[in-house]
C-alpha cells in the first residue's frame, strides 16, 4: 500500500523528491504496466497539490489515445499536432503553459483546467505518448514541477515498455 503521511508538512521540493520514491517503489514491486501507469498517476494527484487531472496519452497508429489518468473524463483521441499534447509529441518538446486560455488549439477536456504541463516521453528518439497534468490555477507549474516530472518520466522510462501498454 502506498503510504501519504506527513505529507502535507512537507515543503513542494520534498514532496516531489518524496514523489519518486514512491514512483520508484511502485515500479520496483509490480510488473504489470497498467497497474504501474494507473498508479503512477495516482501518486501524482496525490502528492502534487492543486491539480484537476494527471495521466497519460499514448501514440497508437499515429494518434493520441487516452490511456490511465485521474481526473474527469477526458478526450478519448488526440490528433498529433492538435492540443498541448499533440503539440508536445510534433515537436518532442515539453509544453509548459502558464495560462491555456491563451494557447492556440487548446483542447479543454475539463472547463475547470487554467494551466497545464505536458513531458513527451521519449525513448531512443521515439515518442511513445505523454504525461498530462491540469490544474485550475493559472501559473501552477514551475521550473520545479518541470524538473521533477521530466525525472518522473525518466523513471517510467526505465520500466514501462510503452508499445505494449
Ligand atoms: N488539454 C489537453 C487535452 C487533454 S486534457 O487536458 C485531459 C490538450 O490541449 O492537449
Amino acid at each position: 500500500m502506498i503510504k501519504l503521511n506527513g505529507i502535507e508538512k512537507m515543503t513542494n521540493e520534498q514532496k516531489y523528491k518524496y514523489m519518486l520514491i514512491l514512483l520508484e517503489g511502485q515500479l520496483s514491486s509490480e510488473k504489470n504496466d497498467l497497474a504501474n501507469l494507473s498508479n503512477a498517476a495516482a501518486i501524482i494527484k496525490a502528492v502534487m497539490n492543486r491539480l484537476n487531472w494527471a495521466g497519460f496519452y499514448i501514440v497508437r497508429e499515429n494518434t493520441l489515445v487516452l490511456g490511465m489518468f485521474q481526473g474527469m473524463p477526458a478526450c478519448n483521441r488526440i490528433q498529433i499536432g492538435k492540443g498541448v499534447c499533440g503539440t508536445a509529441v510534433a515537436t518532442k518538446k515539453l509544453q509548459r503553459i502558464e495560462n491555456v486560455n491563451e494557447f492556440p488549439g487548446h483542447i479543454a477536456c475539463d472547463s475547470a483546467t487554467n494551466s497545464e504541463i505536458v513531458i513527451p516521453i521519449i525513448k531512443d528518439d521515439v515518442v511513445y505518448g505523454v504525461l498530462d497534468i491540469d490544474s485550475p490555477e493559472v501559473g501552477r507549474f514551475t521550473e520545479l514541477e518541470e524538473k521533477y516530472l521530466v525525472e518522473f518520466v525518466c523513471k517510467l522510462n526505465k520500466y514501462i515498455d510503452w508499445p505494449k501498454v
